[in-house]
């Protein structure tokens, strides 16, 4: 039986910082685009926590609700139909008092896997996102990631918090192996650690956590030394966010480094099938970065330009990787699908605007053709937009 982590809650981590700040800021622009398809947002936050932490910051509960008290407070249109509800197994209670200002919201006692088809029943052709932030690795199963894909929503996005080390870590339990690192382990507390041992049942818990068994070969090679733990992580990271991708069409897989210059302690992954919500999170991640930067270096200044993997950028690089990539698509093909497509095989590595950029640069060298509808501006002048809404699309081809 899992043991609970009493302590969670005290005091708020680094990573949650890190972690809320991006749900934060992804949810702002979120939240004002899908209000635009006049269809209802039904937000779920399936681990919710106590809404506030005892130290008095808040939550992923109260940055979501101030989020959408912001976004109902600044936009235009006359009526906004947006649902939010937390779940969470222990603290239910907590949650009606740390939410009482929000009277609307509906807060669930119990598990998720048990809740959320009731809260989504009925919810087809709504907008739907989920904020899942376990940090234990047991209740992620992914045939239930699967089978939502499958609904008749108007769009799903899933931000999930994935506890990468902590599913290597009982992956070599079960496999008869160890893997260790006090400075990932000791500040990651998990909320309810999980413990598997070498029984086929607990294969079986990782198979369906994974969607699969392809972590078994992961962890063979690391038990045979030809990758250490680390190369492993990024590997099943690299493994479940292709496994997602059989369902999700656009999966960012973000590695979350506490501390600048140290490993990723754990893995943000998104996951949907529209194109400008992969390119919305690009966007934020890129945006954000400094801020994150804040958190992560306490205030120390970089002399260089980093990504969100804390690699150096290079233009050239990122102007390579765009040839490699654009060069695939030999017919007209939607920009935004193309340029998600971009950063799912790369990673956020840089912001869109970066990549519209180094395609307008080969479009005007001929070796990119970029058609737009309308190709006319409204004072007769040739279109150069570089994107697109329900009144103009943009098509990129390559050309040589
Ligand atoms: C990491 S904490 C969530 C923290 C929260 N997102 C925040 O930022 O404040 C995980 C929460 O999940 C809850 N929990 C654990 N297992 C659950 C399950 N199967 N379904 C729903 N909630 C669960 C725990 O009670 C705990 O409050």
């Amino acid at each position: 039986m899992a043991k609970k982590n009493n302590d969670f809650f005290v005091e708020k981590k680094p990573w949650s910082v890190v972690k809320d700040e991006l749900l934060g800021c992804y949810f702002m622009p979120y939240v004002s685009k899908i209000l635009h398809t006049y269809k209802p947002l039904v937000y779920v936050d399936c681990f919710a926590g106590k809404g506030k932490f005892d130290d008095g910051k808040p939550g992923s509960p109260l940055i979501a609700l101030d989020v959408i008290d912001k976004c109902k407070e600044s936009t235009r249109m006359e009526s906004t139909q947006i649902e939010a509800t937390f779940i969470d197994l222990y603290y239910a209670d907590d949650l009606r008092n740390n939410l009482k200002n929000y009277p609307w919201v509906k807060i669930v006692s119990g598990k998720y896997e048990d809740n959320l088809a009731n809260i989504l029943q009925g919810k087809e052709h709504s907008n739907v996102f989920l904020y899942i932030d376990p940090y234990g690795i047991k209740a992620l199963k992914c045939s239930v990631f699967d089978k939502l894909s499958k609904k008749n929503f108007n769009s799903i996005e899933l931000l999930i918090n994935m506890n990468s080390f902590g599913f290597i870590r009982e992956a070599c339990h079960v496999l008869g192996t160890s893997f260790n690192d006090r400075e990932i382990f000791d500040d990651l507390v998990e909320f309810e650690p999980t413990k598997m041992d070498r029984t086929s049942e607990s294969i079986e818990e990782l198979n369906a956590i994974a969607g699969g068994d392809y972590w078994q070969e992961i962890i063979n090679q690391y038990k045979n030394g030809i990758i250490d733990g680390y190369e492993a992580e990024a590997r099943f990271s690299e493994q479940y966010c292709k496994r997602l991708g059989e369902s999700y069409k656009y999966v960012l897989n973000m590695p979350l480094r506490i501390k600048k210059g140290q490993r990723p302690k754990y893995r943000l992954v998104h996951a949907t099938n529209h194109p400008d919500g992969c390119l919305l999170m690009v966007d934020n991640i890129c945006n954000r970065w400094e801020a994150l930067q804040e958190i992560q270096s306490s205030g120390q200044l970089s002399f260089f330009e980093e990504n969100y993997d804390n690699q150096i950028i290079d233009d050239t690089e990122i102007a390579n990787k765009v040839i490699v990539h654009f060069s695939q698509y030999k017919v007209n093909t939607s920009l935004h699908e193309s340029l998600a497509e971009f950063f799912v095989e790369y990673g956020p590595i840089c912001s869109t605007g970066t990549v519209k950029k180094i395609l307008k640069s080969l479009e005007a060298s001929g070796q990119i053709c970029i058609t737009r509808n309308p190709c006319i501006t409204k004072y007769g002048k040739a279109a150069t937009y570089m994107s697109e809404d329900k009144n103009q699309k943009v098509y990129v081809r390559w050309i040589k």
